[in-house]
């Protein structure tokens, strides 16, 4: 697939195959194409050459296989964790049923369901603008998985939350994935997340794929070739617990830089 805009090759050329129920990072600086990636993969842009295909099926338009949760929750404030969850079927209801909370026993129970997969049962009568970015995120995740997907796409999930939050919203996508062997597709700006919850990761580099493989072949190397001369300080622990702590200001410099990758590449 390649996508331009005007004179701007934002995706150059990049293929790849996904077996169901694998969970892919996508990786790369800023302007990188992550995004574009994502936004043609749900049919919000469309390729300029190529295309994406659900097995034989072209993405043409919009479907309700593929969920996309965005970096900004874009949930709604004034309603519930529960409402905001149930707006995931509205796609199977009519847009006023959905308001007036007219959906189906199946639906009520899928929103409870996914409340629980996100650890946020307890919480579903919550005003979501009482909820912290990280609870408000989790609440994204369920309202997506209402939606009954196979796929499930995210650009930067976590960007806006801090470190704890970061961990726990990809925990719990990661768990959702596997609990319903869904195909999920998620960029991060955060190589040691990346490194702690994905099991493939595609890298991307001025548009173009630079790196594709799995956790045994995703070392300093790679990561290099990725992020290139870009410093990437604090970005590289082993366990993200760490990387909290070096961005707390502690030990920070090249040599502990390449120390804790040879700790991420076990
Ligand atoms: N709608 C658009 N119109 C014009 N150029 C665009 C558009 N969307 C993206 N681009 C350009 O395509 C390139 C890739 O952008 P994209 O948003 O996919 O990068 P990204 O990896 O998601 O970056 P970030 O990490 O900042 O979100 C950039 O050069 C960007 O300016
Ligand atoms: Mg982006």
């Amino acid at each position: 697939m390649t996508k331009r805009f005007g004179d701007t090759v934002a995706l150059d050329d990049v293929s790849f195959e996904i077996p169901q129920g694998e969970f892919v990072i996508v990786l790369g600086v800023s302007g990188s194409g992550k995004s574009t990636l994502l936004r043609c993969m749900n049919a919000l842009e469309t390729p300029t050459e190529g295309e994406i295909r659900v097995g034989d099926d072209p993405v043409t338009s919009p479907r309700d296989d593929i969920a996309m949760i965005f970096q900004q929750h874009n949930i709604i404030d004034q309603m519930t964790a529960y409402s905001n969850a149930l707006t995931g079927s509205l796609n199977r209801n009519s847009f006023i049923g959905s308001l007036l909370q007219l959906q189906d026993e199946s639906d009520k129970l899928q929103a409870l369901e996914a409340l629980n997969t996100v650890g946020l049962l307890d919480e579903a009568q919550q005003s979501a603008k009482r909820m912290s970015g990280g609870q408000q995120q989790r609440v994204g995740i369920a309202r997506a998985l209402v939606q009954d997907p196979t796929i499930l796409l995210a650009d930067e999930p976590v960007a806006s939350l801090d470190p704890g939050s970061s961990q726990q919203v990809m925990g719990y996508l990661r768990t959702a994935a596997r609990k319903r062997d869904l195909t999920a597709v998620i960029s991060l700006h955060q190589v040691n997340l990346a490194r702690k919850f994905g099991e493939r990761f595609t890298g991307l580099r001025d548009g173009q794929k630079v790196f594709d493989g799995y956790r045994d072949e995703f070392d300093m190397d790679v990561i290099d070739q990725i992020y290139g001369d870009i410093d990437t300080e604090g970005m590289f622990a082993a366990d993200p617990d760490e990387a909290t702590e070096a961005s707390g200001g502690s030990t920070d410099d090249a040599s502990s830089k390449r120390a804790s990758s040879g700790g991420m590449a076990k």
